[in-house]
């Protein structure tokens, strides 16, 4: 007995002690990579060398004087709080500079640079505006760091070809240039192949790739944690993939083991760590009968260049071969059909990767994301469980025909107009992206959009912060204050800036020039901090001009952090901020102007023409994703505060976006604010559950995204103070119906005949729990969204089912700017659409003529 345990116990510990060596086999020995140029330089460091926070030595100033050319000496060094060593010390040109290597084996070579502006006592490395080239490349193109508040770390995977490379620094003619770290590392060369497959035509295949240098725009660890330089022998850094997803509730995260991980022959383990192919995204709802959805990831691009996308995938999820495949697409185009990783790999746990090029002409919608989305193959597919993963994904940039990653001017300064550019694919990317650069040069290219005059939604606020901020759900700890600025000036923004071009900084003169000096014939609203003016700018752009009352006694550094946080805020489905000025003690932000102006008047009360239901669905899930991404998609969370039908506006296209980002201050202030807050503007929207206990969370968001998708069903105010008491307020009348089973009474009856019932279902049961008494009791943003996203498909199915796609829709987009007549009345126009809404089977609705009454006017 003793014995037989004994023996138990001794082949345990066998076991453990084998398994544990192939682990380690695993993850050590197997991807070891010697670079064979490797330079790490800690630029403006003195002394001895400087460890960075993996490990690898940098070399300090004095120990690379040779490599670089200057004709001045000028270094500058602060203390301790940036999140690396590298950041601590920098190098100052005032004059062009160049660093100089020599390059003992030819091939792809990471180029990364470390920017922060420190502390000078001479410079404000803060006001430097400069541009970074290698000998054939532009990396940089006139780079500026008042856009920089945070480390911006720039990655790039360059080919050389010849004995040395020169990485120049050239500052603009008034301006400085400054450098923090610079790496210069071999890449191994099975990292990126000369040949990937294009995205259009399907399946083609894209020579070339070794012609392009790369910048690396997004890399994700999917369904995993971050990877920092430590655990990835190339020293990359995996970023976990949630922010990007678009609809969270869709995506379950997968992991196993990264041991059982198997690089097949011929796969090099430096490709990416095996954790990278140890996690996954996989169906939320994989276990159930036909699941039919993808997941969806949208990353913020600059369209105006191409991408080399890598796909990493590796089959973790299935019990045996030959029981999963799924599609691929990019953008809405099919990337791979029926994509069949057992016969590709032959063994589960076994990696595999896909390179697509994607054209700047695949991108321009929608908004400047590149989506990706994996699904199963739908009816008819051949057997297998239905699901879809991804493991990893890589976005890398492209230079384009300019030889340059950040614009259109080439290494010798010249514009390049026209491409000449080798292969078709440079070529739609250079026309694409000159029509894009043009776009880009102006804020923000096709988006137009109207404030109307209502002075009520600019009711005097408190603060400065209550002007521009959301409320910010962690407060505001991790973000940059103004004593954390020190005493240098900042500026706002972050690493995007650069490379969406965004941020554009206004002078005075120009904004005086867009809006006719500020004339009152173009304000657009009035608030307690200033006027909105329509601007019109030299290219023919329409913004919206917010400028901050200059004798308010806020200061310039509050407005400039809260711009970076603005700035930071980058969706498809929130009002972009272009830019700003601060000239001469001026608070301006420039905003991109929307041409349908708030959902509100769609709804009712203007006289426009009533949208159909699917563009109603459209416009709310448009807004759902805007707040779902405010929700979760920033650094910390935000809460927006100020829900209503007038802060979703409609872009020219009917593409919803949220706007005016929240009433509130950091949350530290937040007692001092919420009663007045409470009492003002938006009554009807209200969290009860926040008027209680005063305590906000992002459930108050949903409550009154609750309130908004009853006012598009019903189309009356949240509040109607001219309705009998029972009335007036919205949700508590629209609930009371709902119990009652007789909603479709007080349905707006424009859309009530074309509403399929199984789609007014779904979405009146996401209305009636965001508006659950308790906030725990609410769903998430994310949970809204994917309800709504099914009411639509509902909706579209029982509409082609009858052979017909929406005809009110046309019928619609022609009716929105009625020329003249103010005062369609509700039943005049109601009895015109619902004889052109047949379409999809429909709630039978004999009592349209009692809702007249029901409209609130
Ligand atoms: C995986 O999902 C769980 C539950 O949804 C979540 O708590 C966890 O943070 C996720 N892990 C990653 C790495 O995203
Ligand atoms: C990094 O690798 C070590 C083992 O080498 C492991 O314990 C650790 O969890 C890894 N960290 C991440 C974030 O993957
Ligand atoms: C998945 O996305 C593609 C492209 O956007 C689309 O054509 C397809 O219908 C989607 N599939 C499902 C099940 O929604």
């Amino acid at each position: 007995m003793d014995t037989q345990i004994r023996m138990v116990m001794v082949v345990v510990v066998v076991v453990v002690a084998v398994v544990a060596g192939t682990m380690e086999a695993a993850l050590g020995s197997v991807a070891r990579f010697e670079p064979a140029d490797s330079y790490l330089l800690d630029c403006g460091a003195q002394g001895g060398s400087t460890k960075a926070d993996d490990g690898r030595i940098f070399k300090s100033d004095t120990q690379s004087t040779s490599f670089l050319s200057t004709p001045e000496d000028i270094q500058a060094s602060a203390n301790g709080n940036a999140s690396s060593p590298l950041y601590q010390s920098a190098r100052i040109f005032t004059e062009q500079s160049t660093y100089t290597f020599f390059v003992s084996q030819p091939g792809r070579h990471w180029v990364r640079l470390y920017f922060l502006p420190i502390h000078h006592p001479y410079y404000n490395l803060s006001d430097a505006v400069f541009s970074v080239t290698t000998d054939r490349i532009v990396l940089l193109h006139n780079f500026a760091a008042r856009n920089v508040a945070t480390p911006v770390f720039k990655e790039y995977l360059v080919n050389l070809t010849s004995e040395s490379v020169s990485l120049t620094f050239t500052p603009t003619t008034t301006s400085i240039a400054f450098i923090n770290a610079i790496e210069i590392v071999s890449a191994p060369d099975a990292l990126i192949l000369d040949d990937a497959s294009a995205l259009t035509p399907v399946g083609a295949d894209f020579g070339g790739l070794s012609q392009y240098a790369l910048e690396v725009v997004h890399r994700l660890n999917v369904g995993g944690p971050l990877i920092t330089p430590k655990n990835d022998t190339l020293s990359r850094t995996w970023a976990p993939d949630s922010p990007f997803l678009a609809i969270p509730s869709a995506a379950r995260n997968v992991s196993v083991s990264p041991g059982i991980i198997t690089y097949p022959e011929g796969v090099s383990p430096l490709l990416a760590p095996n954790w990278v192919y140890a996690s996954a995204q996989e169906m939320a709802e994989s276990g159930v009968a036909a699941p039919n959805f993808n997941i969806t990831w949208e990353l913020p691009v600059d369209t105006s260049f191409s991408y080399l996308l890598r796909l990493h995938f590796c089959d973790i999820v299935s019990k045996s071969l030959n029981d999963l495949y799924f599609n691929v697409y990019v953008n809405g185009r099919m990337a791979t059909s029926g994509l069949d990783l057992s016969t590709l790999t032959s063994a589960l746990a076994v990696p595999y990767y896909k390179d697509l090029v994607v054209n700047a002409s695949a991108l321009t919608r929608p908004g400047n994301m590149l989506r990706v989305q994996v699904g199963p193959m739908g009816e008819g597919s051949t057997g297998g469980t239905p699901n879809a993963i991804l493991n990893g994904l890589e976005v890398m940039k492209m230079s384009n025909s300019a030889g340059s990653l950040d614009g259109w001017f080439s290494v010798e300064g010249s514009r390049i107009i026209s491409s000449q550019g080798k292969g078709s694919g440079s070529k739609l990317a250079a026309g694409v992206g000159l029509a894009m650069a043009l776009g880009a040069i102006a804020g923000v290219g096709a988006m137009v959009f109207r404030w109307y005059r209502r002075p009520q939604d600019w009711e005097k606020r408190n603060s400065f912060s209550s002007w521009l901020l959301p409320l910010h759900a962690g407060g505001h700890s991790s973000f940059m204050t103004t004593s954390q600025l020190g005493s240098h000036k900042s500026g706002y923004s972050n690493f995007y800036s650069s490379t969406l071009g965004l941020g554009r900084y206004f002078t005075f003169a120009e904004l005086q020039e867009a809006t006719h000096g500020f004339d009152d014939k173009v304000v657009l609203g009035v608030g307690g901090f200033g006027k909105v003016y329509l601007g019109d700018l030299d290219d023919g752009t329409k913004v919206a001009v917010k400028r901050g009352n200059p004798r308010s006694e806020q200061g310039i550094n509050e407005f400039q952090t809260e711009i970076q946080m603005l700035s930071k805020l980058r969706h498809r489905h929130l009002v972009s901020l272009i830019g700003y000025c601060d000239e001469q003690s001026e608070m301006i932000l420039v905003y991109e102007y929307m041409a349908n102006g708030p959902l509100r008047d769609h709804l009712y009360g203007s006289g426009l023409g009533p949208l159909s239901w699917k563009q109603r669905l459209e416009v709310c899930i448009g807004a759902a994703r805007g707040l779902h991404y405010l929700h979760t998609g920033a650094a910390q969370g935000i809460i927006h505060r100020d829900v209503k039908t007038t802060n979703i506006l409609l872009d020219e296209n009917l593409v919803a976006k949220v706007s005016d980002f929240g009433l509130s201050k950091t949350a530290p202030t937040l007692e001092q604010t919420h009663v007045s807050t409470a009492v003002k503007g938006s009554f009807g929207y209200l969290d009860p559950e926040y008027f209680r206990r005063q305590q906000l969370t992002d459930k108050s968001d949903v409550y009154s995204f609750g309130v908004v998708l009853f006012e598009v069903l019903c189309a009356r105010p949240a509040i109607n103070p001219a309705l009998p008491r029972e009335q007036v307020n919205l949700a508590e009348w629209a609930l009371q119906w709902h119990r009652k089973g007789l909603l479709q009474k007080i349905i707006d009856p424009h859309v009530i005949g074309s509403i399929n019932a199984a789609s007014l279902k779904k979405y009146v049961e996401a209305a009636e729990k965001c508006l659950a008494d308790y906030g725990v009791d609410r769903p998430s943003m994310g949970d809204v969204l994917w309800n709504l996203e099914y009411a639509l498909q509902l909706q579209e199915a029982a509409s082609s089912a009858v052979g017909e796609d929406d005809p009110s829709a046309n019928h619609i987009l022609h009716q929105q700017r009625p020329p003249t007549v103010l005062d369609t009345t509700a039943k005049g126009s109601h009895s015109r659409s619902s004889s052109d809404d047949e379409s999809g089977p429909t709630l039978s609705s004999p009592m349209f003529a009692q809702m007249a009454g029901c409209q609130g006017r």
